[in-house]
Protein backbone atom coordinates (compact mmCIF):
# COMPACT_ATOMS: atom_id res chain seq x y z
CA UNK A 1 0.00 0.00 0.00
CA UNK A 2 1.50 3.26 -0.99
CA UNK A 3 1.91 5.64 2.15
CA UNK A 4 -0.54 8.37 2.57
CA UNK A 5 1.34 10.35 4.94
CA UNK A 6 4.63 11.49 5.57
CA UNK A 7 4.55 9.08 8.98
CA UNK A 8 3.83 6.05 6.76
CA UNK A 9 6.91 7.07 4.44
CA UNK A 10 9.04 6.47 7.59
CA UNK A 11 7.45 3.37 8.26
CA UNK A 12 7.78 1.94 4.82
CA UNK A 13 11.45 3.27 5.10
CA UNK A 14 12.14 1.09 7.93
CA UNK A 15 11.45 -1.45 5.86
CA UNK A 16 13.65 -1.09 3.13
CA UNK A 17 17.08 0.36 5.59
CA UNK A 18 19.47 -1.80 7.53
CA UNK A 19 18.86 -1.02 11.23
CA UNK A 20 22.32 1.56 10.76
CA UNK A 21 20.82 3.49 8.37
CA UNK A 22 17.38 3.89 9.41
CA UNK A 23 18.82 4.80 13.12
CA UNK A 24 21.52 7.10 11.63
CA UNK A 25 18.20 9.06 9.79
CA UNK A 26 16.13 8.59 12.43
CA UNK A 27 18.33 9.16 15.19
CA UNK A 28 18.57 12.19 17.78
CA UNK A 29 21.24 13.35 20.28
CA UNK A 30 21.33 11.25 24.49
CA UNK A 31 18.04 11.51 25.17
CA UNK A 32 16.14 12.23 22.12
CA UNK A 33 14.05 14.72 24.42
CA UNK A 34 14.54 17.72 21.51
CA UNK A 35 13.78 15.24 19.00
CA UNK A 36 10.28 14.34 20.61
CA UNK A 37 9.52 17.78 21.58
CA UNK A 38 9.94 18.93 18.12
CA UNK A 39 6.80 16.91 17.26
CA UNK A 40 4.74 17.90 21.02
CA UNK A 41 5.51 21.76 20.07
CA UNK A 42 3.49 21.10 16.31
CA UNK A 43 0.56 19.15 17.98
CA UNK A 44 -0.09 21.58 20.98
CA UNK A 45 -0.21 24.75 18.73
CA UNK A 46 -4.01 25.19 17.26
CA UNK A 47 -5.42 26.37 14.51
CA UNK A 48 -8.14 28.91 14.47
CA UNK A 49 -9.94 29.37 10.65
CA UNK A 50 -11.89 31.89 9.03
CA UNK A 51 -14.45 31.37 6.97
CA UNK A 52 -16.43 32.07 3.85
CA UNK A 53 -13.71 33.26 2.14
CA UNK A 54 -13.57 32.41 -1.35
CA UNK A 55 -10.72 29.33 -1.50
CA UNK A 56 -11.44 28.03 -4.59
CA UNK A 57 -8.50 28.35 -6.14
CA UNK A 58 -5.07 28.45 -3.32
CA UNK A 59 -1.80 29.76 -4.43
CA UNK A 60 0.89 28.55 -2.79
CA UNK A 61 3.93 30.48 -4.38
CA UNK A 62 5.81 33.11 -2.20
CA UNK A 63 9.57 34.40 -2.32
CA UNK A 64 12.95 34.35 0.41
CA UNK A 65 15.61 36.37 -0.20
CA UNK A 66 13.93 37.64 -2.88
CA UNK A 67 14.19 34.59 -4.32
CA UNK A 68 11.12 32.94 -6.34
CA UNK A 69 9.14 30.25 -4.70
CA UNK A 70 6.38 27.63 -6.04
CA UNK A 71 5.60 26.83 -2.56
CA UNK A 72 7.26 27.85 1.27
CA UNK A 73 8.68 24.71 1.60
CA UNK A 74 12.83 23.83 0.65
CA UNK A 75 14.90 20.34 0.73
CA UNK A 76 16.65 20.81 4.30
CA UNK A 77 20.46 19.57 4.09
CA UNK A 78 20.81 15.97 4.98
CA UNK A 79 24.11 14.85 5.04
CA UNK A 80 25.00 10.74 3.47
CA UNK A 81 21.70 10.53 1.09
CA UNK A 82 23.76 7.21 -0.26
CA UNK A 83 22.86 5.20 2.86
CA UNK A 84 18.66 5.60 2.12
CA UNK A 85 19.30 5.09 -1.62
CA UNK A 86 22.57 4.51 -4.11
CA UNK A 87 21.22 7.58 -6.54
CA UNK A 88 21.38 10.13 -2.61
CA UNK A 89 21.33 13.48 -3.47
CA UNK A 90 21.39 13.53 -6.85
CA UNK A 91 18.02 12.09 -7.07
CA UNK A 92 16.87 13.76 -4.15
CA UNK A 93 17.81 17.36 -6.81
CA UNK A 94 15.67 15.80 -9.26
CA UNK A 95 12.48 15.20 -7.20
CA UNK A 96 13.47 18.85 -6.05
CA UNK A 97 13.39 20.12 -9.75
CA UNK A 98 10.92 18.25 -11.25
CA UNK A 99 8.18 19.70 -8.23
CA UNK A 100 9.50 22.80 -8.50
CA UNK A 101 11.19 22.80 -4.54
CA UNK A 102 14.10 24.61 -3.55
CA UNK A 103 16.83 22.15 -2.31
CA UNK A 104 19.70 22.82 0.41
CA UNK A 105 22.60 20.60 -0.15
CA UNK A 106 25.02 19.58 2.88
CA UNK A 107 28.07 19.92 2.47
CA UNK A 108 29.06 16.31 3.88
CA UNK A 109 26.84 15.35 0.35
CA UNK A 110 27.79 11.69 -1.06
CA UNK A 111 27.52 13.62 -4.49
CA UNK A 112 29.75 16.38 -4.97
CA UNK A 113 28.33 20.11 -5.29
CA UNK A 114 28.69 19.70 -9.22
CA UNK A 115 27.11 16.36 -9.52
CA UNK A 116 24.18 18.03 -7.42
CA UNK A 117 23.95 21.39 -9.42
CA UNK A 118 23.87 19.98 -12.24
CA UNK A 119 21.27 17.22 -11.58
CA UNK A 120 17.87 19.24 -11.97
CA UNK A 121 17.07 22.89 -12.80
CA UNK A 122 15.79 23.92 -9.47
CA UNK A 123 17.46 26.42 -7.44
CA UNK A 124 19.53 25.29 -4.94
CA UNK A 125 21.28 26.24 -2.22
CA UNK A 126 24.82 25.26 -0.47
CA UNK A 127 24.94 24.51 3.43
CA UNK A 128 28.20 25.33 4.60
CA UNK A 129 30.17 23.51 7.48
CA UNK A 130 33.37 25.62 8.27
CA UNK A 131 36.61 23.62 7.59
CA UNK A 132 39.26 23.83 10.37
CA UNK A 133 41.41 25.23 6.84
CA UNK A 134 39.84 28.56 5.64
CA UNK A 135 41.16 27.93 2.44
CA UNK A 136 39.06 24.69 2.03
CA UNK A 137 36.48 26.31 2.89
CA UNK A 138 36.77 29.26 0.46
CA UNK A 139 36.88 26.41 -2.01
CA UNK A 140 33.28 24.99 -1.15
CA UNK A 141 32.00 28.34 -1.25
CA UNK A 142 33.61 29.00 -4.96
CA UNK A 143 32.57 25.45 -6.03
CA UNK A 144 29.36 26.31 -4.97
CA UNK A 145 29.34 29.54 -7.06
CA UNK A 146 30.77 28.46 -10.04
CA UNK A 147 27.91 25.31 -9.98
CA UNK A 148 25.09 28.34 -9.46
CA UNK A 149 23.88 27.81 -6.16
CA UNK A 150 22.20 30.99 -5.17
CA UNK A 151 22.89 31.30 -1.32
CA UNK A 152 25.26 29.97 1.48
CA UNK A 153 23.50 28.29 4.45
CA UNK A 154 26.41 28.11 7.26
CA UNK A 155 25.26 25.85 10.22
CA UNK A 156 26.04 27.50 13.16
CA UNK A 157 25.12 24.77 15.58
CA UNK A 158 27.44 21.76 14.76
CA UNK A 159 30.97 23.37 16.31
CA UNK A 160 30.88 19.64 16.75
CA UNK A 161 28.45 16.80 16.47
CA UNK A 162 26.88 15.59 18.94
CA UNK A 163 27.00 11.79 20.78
CA UNK A 164 23.85 9.74 18.39
CA UNK A 165 23.83 6.89 20.77
CA UNK A 166 21.88 5.00 18.13
CA UNK A 167 25.08 4.97 15.96
CA UNK A 168 27.37 3.88 18.71
CA UNK A 169 24.93 1.38 19.61
CA UNK A 170 25.12 0.26 15.91
CA UNK A 171 28.36 0.57 16.11
CA UNK A 172 27.87 2.46 12.30
CA UNK A 173 30.32 2.91 9.48
CA UNK A 174 29.93 4.39 6.47
CA UNK A 175 30.03 1.32 4.02
CA UNK A 176 32.70 1.40 1.07
CA UNK A 177 31.95 4.55 -1.56
CA UNK A 178 29.48 6.53 0.92
CA UNK A 179 31.93 9.49 1.75
CA UNK A 180 31.68 13.21 2.12
CA UNK A 181 32.35 13.23 -2.21
CA UNK A 182 33.27 17.40 -1.37
CA UNK A 183 36.41 16.14 -0.04
CA UNK A 184 36.73 13.04 -2.14
CA UNK A 185 40.28 14.77 -3.95
CA UNK A 186 41.75 16.60 -1.26
CA UNK A 187 41.18 14.56 2.03
CA UNK A 188 41.96 10.95 3.20
CA UNK A 189 38.65 9.52 4.15
CA UNK A 190 39.59 6.46 5.03
CA UNK A 191 38.79 7.38 8.68
CA UNK A 192 34.93 6.73 7.52
CA UNK A 193 35.16 3.17 7.35
CA UNK A 194 37.06 3.41 10.63
CA UNK A 195 35.37 5.04 13.53
CA UNK A 196 31.72 6.66 13.20
CA UNK A 197 30.88 9.36 10.85
CA UNK A 198 30.51 11.99 13.75
CA UNK A 199 34.22 11.55 15.02
CA UNK A 200 35.02 10.90 11.60
CA UNK A 201 34.21 14.19 10.20
CA UNK A 202 36.18 15.85 13.49
CA UNK A 203 39.41 14.36 13.38
CA UNK A 204 39.11 15.45 8.91
CA UNK A 205 39.13 18.80 10.01
CA UNK A 206 35.65 19.23 8.24
CA UNK A 207 33.95 21.07 11.11
CA UNK A 208 35.48 24.32 12.45
CA UNK A 209 35.27 24.16 16.52
CA UNK A 210 36.50 27.49 16.64
CA UNK A 211 33.93 29.30 14.54
CA UNK A 212 32.71 32.78 15.71
CA UNK A 213 31.28 36.06 14.05
CA UNK A 214 34.90 37.07 12.75
CA UNK A 215 34.41 33.76 10.35
CA UNK A 216 30.84 35.04 9.29
CA UNK A 217 32.52 38.23 8.57
CA UNK A 218 35.21 36.87 6.32
CA UNK A 219 32.60 34.78 5.08
CA UNK A 220 30.61 37.68 3.65
CA UNK A 221 33.58 39.63 2.43
CA UNK A 222 34.70 36.25 0.15
CA UNK A 223 31.05 35.35 -1.48
CA UNK A 224 28.73 37.77 -3.63
CA UNK A 225 25.81 34.87 -2.63
CA UNK A 226 23.64 36.08 0.37
CA UNK A 227 24.58 34.27 4.22
CA UNK A 228 22.65 32.50 6.28
CA UNK A 229 22.92 30.93 9.50
CA UNK A 230 21.20 27.60 9.96
CA UNK A 231 21.15 26.41 13.60
CA UNK A 232 20.10 29.64 15.76
CA UNK A 233 17.65 29.45 18.72
CA UNK A 234 18.45 32.60 21.18
CA UNK A 235 17.24 35.50 19.97
CA UNK A 236 20.02 37.40 21.12
CA UNK A 237 22.17 35.39 18.21
CA UNK A 238 19.40 36.98 16.12
CA UNK A 239 19.78 40.20 17.10
CA UNK A 240 23.74 39.59 16.73
CA UNK A 241 23.33 38.48 12.96
CA UNK A 242 21.32 41.99 12.42
CA UNK A 243 24.68 43.42 12.84
CA UNK A 244 26.52 41.19 10.78
CA UNK A 245 24.77 41.62 7.30
CA UNK A 246 23.00 38.34 7.54
CA UNK A 247 20.64 37.76 4.73
CA UNK A 248 18.46 34.90 6.67
CA UNK A 249 18.37 32.95 9.44
CA UNK A 250 17.12 29.35 9.91
CA UNK A 251 15.63 29.05 13.33
CA UNK A 252 16.35 24.98 13.96
CA UNK A 253 17.75 22.22 16.43
CA UNK A 254 18.97 20.47 13.47
CA UNK A 255 15.84 18.25 13.89
CA UNK A 256 16.72 17.22 17.52
CA UNK A 257 20.33 15.95 16.55
CA UNK A 258 22.64 18.28 18.30
CA UNK A 259 22.32 19.94 21.75
CA UNK A 260 19.49 17.77 23.58
CA UNK A 261 16.95 19.47 25.88
CA UNK A 262 16.50 22.70 23.81
CA UNK A 263 13.14 24.19 23.30
CA UNK A 264 11.34 22.95 20.28
CA UNK A 265 12.82 25.17 17.02
CA UNK A 266 8.61 26.93 16.32
CA UNK A 267 8.59 27.92 20.08
CA UNK A 268 11.51 29.89 19.44
CA UNK A 269 10.35 31.21 16.52
CA UNK A 270 7.87 34.15 18.09
CA UNK A 271 10.90 35.21 20.47
CA UNK A 272 13.33 35.39 16.84
CA UNK A 273 10.40 37.10 15.10
CA UNK A 274 10.48 39.74 17.38
CA UNK A 275 14.09 40.27 17.92
CA UNK A 276 14.51 40.39 14.32
CA UNK A 277 11.42 43.45 13.42
CA UNK A 278 11.13 42.09 9.87
CA UNK A 279 14.70 43.30 9.03
CA UNK A 280 15.48 39.52 7.34
CA UNK A 281 14.07 36.25 6.22
CA UNK A 282 13.00 33.81 9.17
CA UNK A 283 12.87 29.96 8.37
CA UNK A 284 12.29 27.42 10.54
CA UNK A 285 12.64 23.39 10.40
CA UNK A 286 12.75 20.32 13.14
CA UNK A 287 9.43 18.27 13.25
CA UNK A 288 8.05 19.47 10.28
CA UNK A 289 5.47 16.20 8.88
CA UNK A 290 2.08 17.92 8.01
CA UNK A 291 1.12 20.73 6.37
CA UNK A 292 -0.65 21.73 8.66
CA UNK A 293 2.97 22.01 10.89
CA UNK A 294 3.78 24.20 7.63
CA UNK A 295 0.59 26.83 7.69
CA UNK A 296 1.52 27.02 11.87
CA UNK A 297 5.21 27.80 11.22
CA UNK A 298 4.04 30.71 8.41
CA UNK A 299 1.29 31.97 10.61
CA UNK A 300 4.02 32.25 13.76
CA UNK A 301 6.35 34.64 11.12
CA UNK A 302 8.58 31.64 8.97
CA UNK A 303 8.71 32.73 5.47
CA UNK A 304 9.39 29.34 4.23
CA UNK A 305 10.25 25.92 6.17
CA UNK A 306 13.08 23.13 5.51
CA UNK A 307 11.46 19.42 5.31
CA UNK A 308 14.34 16.97 6.47
CA UNK A 309 14.18 13.15 7.45
CA UNK A 310 10.60 12.83 5.46
CA UNK A 311 12.25 13.22 1.72
CA UNK A 312 14.83 11.10 2.60
CA UNK A 313 12.43 8.09 3.65
CA UNK A 314 10.76 8.97 0.29
CA UNK A 315 13.97 8.45 -0.97
CA UNK A 316 14.69 5.31 0.47
CA UNK A 317 11.51 3.63 -0.28
CA UNK A 318 11.67 4.41 -3.91
CA UNK A 319 14.46 6.91 -5.24
CA UNK A 320 13.80 9.81 -7.18
CA UNK A 321 10.06 9.01 -7.41
CA UNK A 322 9.71 8.71 -3.74
CA UNK A 323 10.78 12.01 -3.10
CA UNK A 324 8.61 12.97 -5.19
CA UNK A 325 5.82 11.73 -3.73
CA UNK A 326 6.43 12.65 -0.36
CA UNK A 327 7.26 16.45 -1.69
CA UNK A 328 3.70 16.00 -3.43
CA UNK A 329 2.01 14.46 -0.55
CA UNK A 330 3.03 17.50 1.61
CA UNK A 331 1.94 20.03 -0.56
CA UNK A 332 -1.13 18.69 -1.22
CA UNK A 333 -1.75 18.87 2.70
CA UNK A 334 -0.71 22.11 2.78
CA UNK A 335 -3.04 23.39 -0.31
CA UNK A 336 -5.49 21.45 1.65
CA UNK A 337 -5.43 23.14 5.47
CA UNK A 338 -4.80 26.38 4.26
CA UNK A 339 -8.12 26.50 2.07
CA UNK A 340 -10.01 24.89 5.33
CA UNK A 341 -8.21 27.50 6.73
CA UNK A 342 -9.64 30.21 4.79
CA UNK A 343 -6.28 31.57 3.40
CA UNK A 344 -6.23 31.37 -0.79
CA UNK A 345 -2.54 32.99 -0.89
CA UNK A 346 0.31 32.55 1.52
CA UNK A 347 0.51 36.69 2.11
CA UNK A 348 -2.86 35.60 4.16
CA UNK A 349 -1.36 33.76 6.51
CA UNK A 350 -1.28 35.56 9.84
CA UNK A 351 -0.59 35.41 13.46
CA UNK A 352 -4.58 35.74 13.77
CA UNK A 353 -4.39 32.01 12.33
CA UNK A 354 -3.26 30.60 15.98
CA UNK A 355 -5.21 30.14 18.72
C1 LIG B 1 20.66 16.45 9.07
N1 LIG B 1 20.75 17.83 9.21
C2 LIG B 1 21.86 18.48 8.72
N2 LIG B 1 21.96 19.83 8.83
C3 LIG B 1 23.02 20.50 8.33
O1 LIG B 1 23.07 21.71 8.45
N3 LIG B 1 24.01 19.81 7.68
C4 LIG B 1 23.98 18.47 7.52
O2 LIG B 1 24.88 17.88 6.93
C5 LIG B 1 22.89 17.76 8.08
N4 LIG B 1 22.82 16.40 7.99
C6 LIG B 1 21.72 15.73 8.46
C7 LIG B 1 21.64 14.35 8.31
C8 LIG B 1 20.50 13.68 8.71
C9 LIG B 1 20.41 12.21 8.51
C10 LIG B 1 19.41 14.40 9.27
C11 LIG B 1 18.13 13.71 9.67
C12 LIG B 1 19.50 15.76 9.44
C13 LIG B 1 19.66 18.60 9.83
C14 LIG B 1 18.63 19.04 8.79
O3 LIG B 1 19.15 19.98 7.92
C15 LIG B 1 17.39 19.66 9.45
O4 LIG B 1 17.78 20.69 10.31
C16 LIG B 1 16.54 18.66 10.22
O5 LIG B 1 16.56 17.39 9.62
C17 LIG B 1 15.12 19.17 10.31
O6 LIG B 1 14.35 18.37 11.11
P1 LIG B 1 13.36 17.23 10.56
O7 LIG B 1 12.56 17.79 9.42
O8 LIG B 1 14.23 16.08 10.16
O9 LIG B 1 12.54 16.95 11.77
Amino acid sequence: MEPVNLFEYEAAAREKLSQGAFDFIAGGADDEITLAENRRAFERIQLLPRHLVDVSSVDLSTQVLGQPLSWPVMLAPVATQKLAHPDGEVASARAAAATDTAMVLSTFSTYSIEDVGAAGSGLKWLQLYFQDDLDQTMSLVQRAEAAGYRAICVTVDAPRLSRRERDLRNQLRLPQGVVPANFAQTRNLSAYQAMDPATASQQAGLLRASLTWKEIDWLRSVTRLPVLLKGVLNSEDARIALDHGIAGIVVSNHGGRQLDGTPASIAMLPDIVEAVGGRIDLLLDSGIRRGTDVLKALALGAKVVLLGRPYVWGLAVDGEAGVRRVIETLRDELTLAMALAGCPTVATISPALIR
